[in-house]
């Protein structure tokens, strides 16, 4: 009888070796390195006391929630959109709240990202207001629903003005001062469409594949400078972004995606762009299984991630 149980004692003297000698020395290495991120992590995000952020599209969604984040943190936030109203309806929510820190009031600006010719004279606003800018959030942008064969190209040219030329214009004029000063830090809020590209999309993910090519040229170009660069790509937040994409004739498409519907929260978004901002990551992807899934295929095994594609294009016709 003993002898049968041989084979198993050995089997569970060898597991408790593992245990002692690898699972436990490993298990609590991982529990140090977390228990010291987060100490690290929150020290940081108490350095952002009084440091100037600007936001654009912080009348809405994600910079709205943004704007919440690092005015908590006692930032003194430039919130920048068109929609005067809205902005004064953040300000107000912002100033509304009861906070254990000392605040600063939130600075609100007009800004049309696809007005390049106003930028220059609106850094330089803010500039006057606020002496100079920590971070720059590019996050400000529109989103397209609509085939390549039929939407304008109208469209195609005012989605590249916000959501491309518009972060490029803005980084571009607050970049010279961040140079002489040492330190900046640039954020651009792309999108997992800035990693891979769907059907009836194709102008906003263009856009965003532009944004991503910029901020890593970016990022290699201002290391020399010690100014970080941060692109942040969401999958499915819930905002307002499926209602206002334009449609093939340039108007709201003003429907409420299901996807977007039952997306990550921007408070949760923000949170994480927090942490990344102040732990100075190169990257960060908030995203969900199939999102995550679909930039791996696109990348490990192109092949089946155009035919994925093309059947999605086939089916969407079919709805239509
Ligand atoms: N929600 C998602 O699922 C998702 C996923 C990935 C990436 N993103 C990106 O996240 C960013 C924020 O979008 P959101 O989801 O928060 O959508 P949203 O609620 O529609 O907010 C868009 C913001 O951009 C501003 N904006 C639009 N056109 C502008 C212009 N011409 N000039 C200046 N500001 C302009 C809007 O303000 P005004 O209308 O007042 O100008 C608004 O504050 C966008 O770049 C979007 O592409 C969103
Ligand atoms: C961010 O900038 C600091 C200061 O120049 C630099 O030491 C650090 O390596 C940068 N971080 C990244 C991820 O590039
Ligand atoms: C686009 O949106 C506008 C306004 O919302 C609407 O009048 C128009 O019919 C839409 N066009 C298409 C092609 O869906």
């Amino acid at each position: 009888m003993l002898n049968n149980m041989k084979p198993f004692i050995s089997i569970f003297s060898c597991t408790n070796w593992y245990l002692k000698y690898v699972g436990i020395p490993v298990t609590v290495g991982i529990a140090v390195y977390v228990l010291l991120n987060q100490i690290c992590t929150k020290r940081r995000r108490a350095a952002l006391q009084g440091k100037v952020v600007l936001i654009t599209g912080a009348s809405s969604g994600i910079g709205e929630a943004l704007a919440h984040a690092f005015y908590d943190q006692g930032s003194k936030v430039v919130l920048a959109a068109r929609r005067l109203n809205e902005l004064e309806r953040v300000k107000q929510d912002l100033q509304s709240k009861k906070l254990p820190i000392k605040t600063h009031e939130p600075v609100i600006l007009v800004l049309d990202l696809a007005d390049l010719d106003t930028i220059d004279n609106f850094v330089q606003k803010v500039y006057e207001l606020c002496g100079n800018i920590d971070i720059l959030i590019n996050n400000g942008g529109v989103s397209h629903r609509g085939s390549i064969l039929h939407s304008k190209m109208e469209v195609f040219k005012q989605i590249m003005f916000i959501n491309y030329f518009g972060s490029v214009g803005l980084t571009k004029a607050v970049l010279p001062k961040m140079v002489e000063r040492k330190s900046g830090h640039i954020v651009f809020v792309s999108s997992v469409q800035g990693l891979i590209a769907i059907p009836d999309r194709a102008a906003y993910a263009a856009s965003k594949h532009a944004m991503q090519a910029f901020g890593d040229s970016l990022r290699a170009e201002m290391k020399q400078h010690q100014i970080n660069v941060t692109v942040v790509s969401p999958g499915y937040i819930k905002t307002a972004v499926s209602l206002n994409a334009l449609n093939e004739s340039g108007g709201s498409h003003g429907v409420m995606d299901k996807s977007t519907a039952s997306g990550f929260t921007a408070e949760y978004l923000a949170e994480r762009m927090l942490n990344s901002i102040v732990n100075k990551e190169n990257e960060l992807i908030v995203s969900q299984f199939i999102p995550n899934l679909a930039i791996f295929l696109r990348h490990f095994t192109p092949y089946v991630y155009f035919w994925f594609m093309g059947k999605r294009a086939m089916n969407t016709k079919l709805q239509n």
